[in-house]
C-alpha cells in the first residue's frame, strides 16, 4: 500500500473520533472526515452495499481526490471502511475522480475510476488530463492495475476533449460483455456520453457516441449512468453550466434523466423525453445500483457545486449523500421513492385525519428534526379552492424552512431562506407539479442537516441541505383559504 493511502487511512481513523455522534446526520451518509462529493462505485458485493465517494480527508473543502468507502446492509446504517483509493500514481496524482464498480466472476471487486494527471504543454501552460483506470480488490483493499490507464486520449472519438473525459459507469451486459459509459465533451465543451466495451472489464474498446447534447442542456456532461428500467432505458447525466429552462431546469450544475429505448444489437439509444432528476437545491451526480431483489436504487451527492460554499467553517466534515431512492417509470416519467428500508427506522407514529383549517395550526406531537412525515392536502368540500398551503419545519429561534403549494398555479416551492443561513446563495426552488384539482401529497424526510420532499408519490423530488440549529424542531401548517389535510408523522430512530 502506498504511503499516501496509508497516511489517509491513519488520519481518518484518528480524526473520526473527534466527531461526536450528534454532529453527524442521523440517517444520511457524510464523509468519515473532511470533504465528500459524488457517490462512486455504488454496488452490491459480498452480501452488502458498498458505497465509495469522492473524498478529501484532510480538509472540509475539495482537494486531491481519494475514494472514501462505507458499507451497509440496509442502505441507511453505514459503516466506514478505510479509504479505498488515494492519488498515488503518476496517472492519478491530481486525483482519483468518480467511477463505478462491478463484481468479477472470480469473486473480486473491480473499481473503474478517472485518473487525473498534470501535463506541461509546449506553450508553457499546464492542463489536467483525464483517463480511465482500474483497481481490483476484495471489498477492503484495492490494487491498481499495472496497465493503467485503460482508456486514454487515444480512445476518444474525433474532437473529444482529453481534459474532460471522466466518470466511467460500467455494468455487465446480458451477453456477458462489460460495457461502460464515460462523460466527455467536444473541444468547444458540448457534452456527450461515450460507450466502450470489454470482454474482461480491464481491456476496453471504443464503441460509439451514445448520446450528444447538441448544445441543449448545459456544457460538459458529468457522471453518466445508463440502465434499463420498467421496459424503458434511462440515461442520467449531470450537465455543468446549464441555462435555466422554465420550471424544469435551474442554472448551473443540473441533473437530467433521459427516458428512451435502447437497441442492444446496435447500441442505439433513442431519446423520448428528458426531465430534471431533482428539483431542489442540493442534488448532483447521482449513481444507481441494481439491488439483489431487482430494485434500481439511486443515490446522489446531496449538494451542488454552486451552493457548496454554504457550510459552517467549524464543522469537520462537509457533504452528504441523499437518501437512497427506489426508481421506477410510470407514464413516461421517472418516479423516485425513499428506499422501503426506511420503514425499519420508523418510531412513534402520530396521525391526524381530515383536519380542516383556515389559518396557522400546530398539531400536538408533530415536531422533530429526524422525521418521515406525509401530508395529503385537498380542498374543503363546498368551499372555494384554497390559495396556498404551507408547512414550516426545523422551526424555532426565528428560523424555519418551508414547503408551500399554490393550487391555482400547481407550484410547489421549497424555501430555506430563513433557515439561519448568513450566506447569500440561492435558497428557493419551485417546481411545476401535475394539476390534481387542489390535491397534493408531500412526503417530507427531515434529517439533522437536510430535507427531501417527495411530491405526489415520487413524481418529483426537491432536496436541500439546511444547517439550522438542532433545537429548531417545531412544525406548523398554514392555509390561505380553507384546506383539509391528513398528516402521518414518524420519528426516525
Ligand atoms: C462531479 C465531478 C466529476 C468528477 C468529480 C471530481 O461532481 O466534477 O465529474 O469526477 O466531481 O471530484
Amino acid at each position: 500500500m502506498s504511503r499516501i493511502l496509508s497516511d489517509a487511512r491513519k488520519y481518518e481513523e484518528i480524526m473520526e473520533k473527534k466527531i461526536k455522534d450528534g454532529e453527524r446526520p442521523g440517517f444520511h451518509l457524510c464523509p468519515r472526515v473532511g470533504w465528500m462529493n459524488d457517490p462512486n462505485g455504488f454496488s452490491f458485493y459480498n452480501g452488502e452495499y458498498h458505497l465509495f465517494y469522492q473524498y478529501h480527508p484532510y480538509d472540509s473543502n475539495w482537494g486531491p481526490m481519494h475514494w472514501g468507502h462505507a458499507v451497509s446492509k440496509d442502505l441507511l446504517n453505514w459503516t466506514y471502511l478505510p479509504a479505498a483509493l488515494a492519488p498515488d500514481m503518476a496517472y492519478d496524482k491530481e486525483g482519483c475522480f468518480s467511477g463505478s464498480a462491478v463484481s468479477l466472476p472470480d469473486g473480486r471487486h473491480l473499481l473503474m475510476y478517472t485518473g487525473v494527471s498534470r501535463e506541461n504543454r509546449p506553450d508553457g501552460t499546464v492542463r489536467d488530463v483525464q483517463a480511465q483506470c482500474i483497481a481490483i480488490g476484495n471489498g477492503l483493499d484495492y490494487e491498481k492495475y499495472s496497465g493503467n490507464p485503460v482508456l486514454g486520449s487515444e480512445d476518444l472519438p474525433f474532437g473529444g476533449s482529453r481534459y474532460d473525459f471522466r466518470d466511467p459507469k460500467l455494468w455487465k451486459s446480458r451477453d456477458g460483455h462489460y460495457k461502460c459509459v464515460v462523460g466527455n465533451c467536444t473541444e468547444d465543451k458540448d457534452g456527450r456520453v461515450l460507450l466502450y466495451t470489454s470482454e474482461d472489464a480491464v481491456h476496453w474498446e471504443y464503441v460509439k457516441i451514445l448520446a450528444s447534447n447538441d448544445k441543449r442542456l448545459g456544457k460538459m456532461w458529468e457522471c453518466p449512468d445508463f440502465f434499463a428500467l420498467d421496459g424503458k432505458q434511462i440515461l442520467l447525466v449531470s450537465p455543468q453550466d446549464m441555462y435555466p429552462q422554465g420550471f424544469e431546469y435551474h442554472s448551473g450544475n443540473g441533473t437530467v434523466c433521459f427516458i428512451g429505448d435502447y437497441d442492444e444489437r446496435t447500441d442505439t439509444f433513442t431519446e423520448e423525453s428528458d426531465q430534471a432528476v431533482d428539483y431542489g437545491l442540493d442534488f448532483y451526480a447521482p449513481q444507481t445500483v441494481s439491488a439483489p431483489d431487482g430494485r434500481t436504487i439511486m443515490i446522489g451527492w446531496m449538494q451542488n457545486w454552486d451552493t457548496s460554499s454554504l457550510h459552517s467553517p467549524n464543522r469537520p466534515w462537509f457533504g452528504q449523500m441523499s437518501l437512497p431512492r427506489e426508481l421506477s417509470v410510470a407514464d413516461g416519467r421517472l418516479i423516485q421513492k425513499p428506499v422501503r428500508e426506511l420503514e425499519s427506522l420508523h418510531g412513534l407514529e402520530v396521525r391526524y385525519e381530515n383536519m380542516t383549517f383556515t389559518d396557522v395550526v400546530r398539531l400536538e406531537g408533530v415536531e422533530g428534526r429526524k422525521i418521515d412525515m406525509e401530508i395529503a392536502v385537498r380542498p374543503a368540500a363546498g368551499k372555494s379552492l384554497y390559495e396556498k398551503f404551507v408547512v414550516r419545519f426545523a422551526q424555532g429561534g426565528g428560523h424555519y424552512t418551508s414547503v408551500s403549494f399554490r393550487p391555482h398555479e400547481s407550484i410547489v416551492k421549497l424555501d430555506r431562506k430563513f433557515s439561519g443561513c448568513r450566506r447569500d446563495v440561492v435558497h428557493q426552488r419551485r417546481c411545476l407539479v401535475r394539476d390534481k384539482k387542489g390535491e397534493v401529497r408531500l412526503r417530507i424526510l427531515l434529517d439533522s442537516f437536510s430535507v427531501e420532499v417527495f411530491v405526489n408519490d415520487g413524481e418529483q423530488v426537491l432536496t436541500a441541505t439546511i444547517y439550522t440549529d438542532q433545537s429548531a424542531k417545531e412544525i406548523s401548517f398554514l392555509a390561505e383559504g380553507t384546506a383539509v389535510m391528513d398528516v402521518v408523522k414518524y420519528d426516525l430512530l
